[in-house]
This record gives C-alpha cells, sequence and structure tokens, in this order.
C-alpha cells in the first residue's frame, strides 16, 4: 500500500493546549491524500460494484450505504428502540469513563469513524474532572462533519486541542502525527468491527497495532452474541428505517452510475445466521428484471426470489476477542467492561513491547 503524504492544511495555525488561546488556534485539520486508491480497494469507479454483481450468489459492496441519505438513516437507526448497540455502549462508556481516565493518565485520544464526536464527549468529561490534559484526533472520511464538531467540541471544552485527519483508517493510521503526550489510546467505537470479515478484521488489528507504540491503548467496542429475538429486530425495526437504508444502496447506484433499479421490485431482508455469528443484509429481488448501469455499461439479470448481500454484521464474544487480540496482535485486555444484560462489550487493551 502507498500513501500520500501531501497533505493540506485546511484550518489555522500550531497547537497549543492552552486555556489562554482561542478556538482556531487550538484545531488543525490534515486533509490526507490518496495516491493509490485501487490498491486499497476502496476506489469508486464502480469496479467493486461490477465485481459484486457479476458474482453467485450477488453481493454489493457496503460503502455503497453511506451517501448522504444513508448517513442520516443511519443517525435514525441509532436512535431506534430496537437497536439497541448506541444506547448500551453509551451508557457503558458513561459508567467506566472516570475509570478509563485512571488508567491511562496524560493520554490523548484517536477515535477511528469519529462522525459526530458525541461518545467522546463522555471521555473528554472524565477527563477534564480528573484535570488531566485534553487532546483529541479525530479521523473521518468526511470533513465537513469532522470540522463542525471539532468547532463545536473547542467551543464546549476550552482546553481542549484537535488534530483531525480527514481520510480512510488505513491513511490516517499510516500517518498519525507524533504524540504530544505521553500516552495515546485509538478508540474503534460503535459495533463497525462487525462488518469486516474475518481476513479483514487481521489487516485492520495489525494496522492498529502498527500505529501503536508498545504501552499505548487501544478502546474497542464490540456487540456481543446474545439471542436472536434481540438481534434480529434491530436489523428490521417496525418502522423500516433499516429497510430503507438497505434498498437506499440501490438508489445510490443508480444516480451513481446511470442505473435503474427499480427500489418496488426489491425488499430488505436481514436474519442471524447462528452458526456463523452474524446479522447478514440482503435484497430479495421480488419480480425478476433485468438492470442496467448505463455509466459502467453493465447489465444484469435478477431471478425471482434471488436475493444479493449488503452488510453483515458480526457478534463476538469477549473472551475470544481478548484471547485472539492477544495471541495474533499482541494487544493485552486491560479491563473489560459490559452492560447488566452483556449485550456489548467495551474493552481497553494496551500494546505490550515485542518480545525479542
Ligand atoms: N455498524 C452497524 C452495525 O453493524 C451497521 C448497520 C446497522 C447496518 N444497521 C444496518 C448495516 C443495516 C446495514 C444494514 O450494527
Amino acid at each position: 500500500m502507498k500513501f500520500s503524504r501531501l497533505s493540506e492544511l485546511t484550518d489555522l495555525a500550531a497547537v497549543a493546549p492552552s486555556q489562554n488561546i482561542s478556538p482556531a488556534h487550538r484545531l488543525w485539520i490534515e486533509q490526507l491524500r490518496q495516491i493509490d486508491a485501487e490498491a486499497i480497494g476502496d476506489n469508486d469507479d464502480g469496479s467493486d460494484v461490477i465485481f459484486g454483481l457479476s458474482q453467485t450468489p450477488k453481493s454489493l459492496p457496503p460503502h455503497y450505504f453511506y451517501d448522504d441519505r444513508g448517513s442520516h438513516l443511519f443517525e435514525e437507526i441509532c436512535d431506534l428502540p430496537e437497536y439497541y448497540p448506541t444506547r448500551t455502549e453509551a451508557s457503558i462508556l458513561r459508567d467506566c469513563a472516570g475509570e478509563i481516565a485512571q488508567i491511562t493518565g496524560d493520554c490523548e485520544i484517536v477515535e477511528l469513524g469519529s462522525g459526530s464526536s458525541t461518545k467522546t464527549r463522555i471521555l473528554l468529561d472524565a477527563r477534564m474532572a480528573q484535570g488531566l490534559p485534553l487532546r483529541y484526533l479525530p479521523i473521518d472520511v468526511s470533513g465537513g462533519m469532522l470540522e463542525a464538531s471539532a468547532k463545536q467540541l473547542l467551543a464546549d471544552y476550552p482546553t481542549l486541542s484537535i488534530y483531525g485527519l480527514v481520510g480512510t483508517y488505513e491513511q490516517a493510521l499510516a500517518q498519525l502525527p507524533p504524540p504530544q503526550l505521553s500516552e495515546r489510546m485509538i478508540c474503534f467505537l460503535g459495533s463497525s468491527l462487525g462488518n469486516l470479515n474475518p481476513a479483514e478484521c487481521d489487516i485492520f488489528f495489525s494496522e492498529i497495532t502498527n500505529a501503536l507504540h508498545p504501552t499505548e491503548y487501544f478502546l474497542l467496542g464490540i456487540d456481543l452474541h446474545k439471542p436472536t429475538e434481540i438481534l434480529e429486530p434491530a436489523y428490521n425495526d417496525a418502522q423500516g428505517v433499516t429497510a430503507a437504508f438497505n434498498l437506499n444502496c440501490l438508489q445510490h447506484l443508480n444516480w451513481r452510475f446511470n442505473g435503474n433499479f427499480d427500489l418496488n421490485k426489491f425488499a430488505h431482508v436481514s436474519f442471524y445466521n447462528l452458526e456463523q455469528r452474524q446479522i447478514e443484509m440482503h435484497l430479495r429481488c421480488l419480480e425478476s428484471c433485468t438492470v442496467t448501469l448505463k455509466s459502467l455499461n453493465l447489465t444484469v439479470e435478477f431471478q425471482e426470489g434471488e436475493t444479493m448481500m449488503t452488510e453483515i454484521s458480526r457478534k463476538f464474544d469477549l473472551q475470544e476477542m481478548s484471547d485472539y487480540l492477544w495471541q495474533s496482535h499482541g494487544l493485552a485486555t486491560v479491563r473489560i467492561w459490559t452492560d447488566p444484560n452483556q449485550w456489548f462489550g467495551l474493552m481497553l487493551c494496551q500494546l505490550q513491547p515485542a518480545i525479542s
């Protein structure tokens, strides 16, 4: 993989976490440029769509969920009564943020997929209450979202300094700036880990450990295996928001590649695959049809009843994850927190020095 070191400052001067310095001087945002998009497979020339739709069974690349409407629908999903992960994780964070601050001490927070930084505030509040320095490095592909939430945070936390990185996790992890505090903690919250298959997970954790120095921390949120009766409604809510989110992929493809998917001919299907311990999201074709994506020069036949997979959401076991992180990646579990139902887990890990 090759990454650009070209960076473009979109905001202002040097960083200095001091109460007397204006918010503008506590913010630095770096735009990471990618030279070799194809090598990391997230190019958007549609080759991944052609590939997925030529497979049997067909599949679609998950990143087509997150256009503007999709991102908005996902925010709605997070507030649904059936969707327990967001709420549960926030409640665990409220309970353990003080302890995390105590354990990690003078530590800067790097967050992958920072979005609106809502949960980060819980971590920052606990650090502030203990009089610890506040330094935050949010990473997100959406520059607009990152800048807006960073400015809001600076207004609310007078001692906070922010160094934002706009780019993919891979890009940002490969070029984090040198730490300014004595410790660093990379956070990966939400249940996004479950959207990676085992091979992708392995690569992801290697990128994390390459970005960490020995003794630095990694805070990971994981959604846990639980009864199917709880899992399935979380991915198939009564109001149909999840269905709209899944179907929106087709709308996005129509717009992006001049296509003619008829959304009435497809339906959202999701179920828990108990053997694989993963929720699977599919779109089922309700009526045979021919779909053309003009700008990809692609025509695809769909048979009635045929399904294509759009996403997986794996569910984990805390002990297995802890063993795997240690054995395969040298990440030692420092502490684990969970909710009373054991629906969601937060793991604080620490990279161990390599034994030579
Ligand atoms: N990261 C989320 C999860 O695994 C993604 C998600 C929630 C999702 N609901 C969805 C993806 C519905 C596709 C369809 O919980």
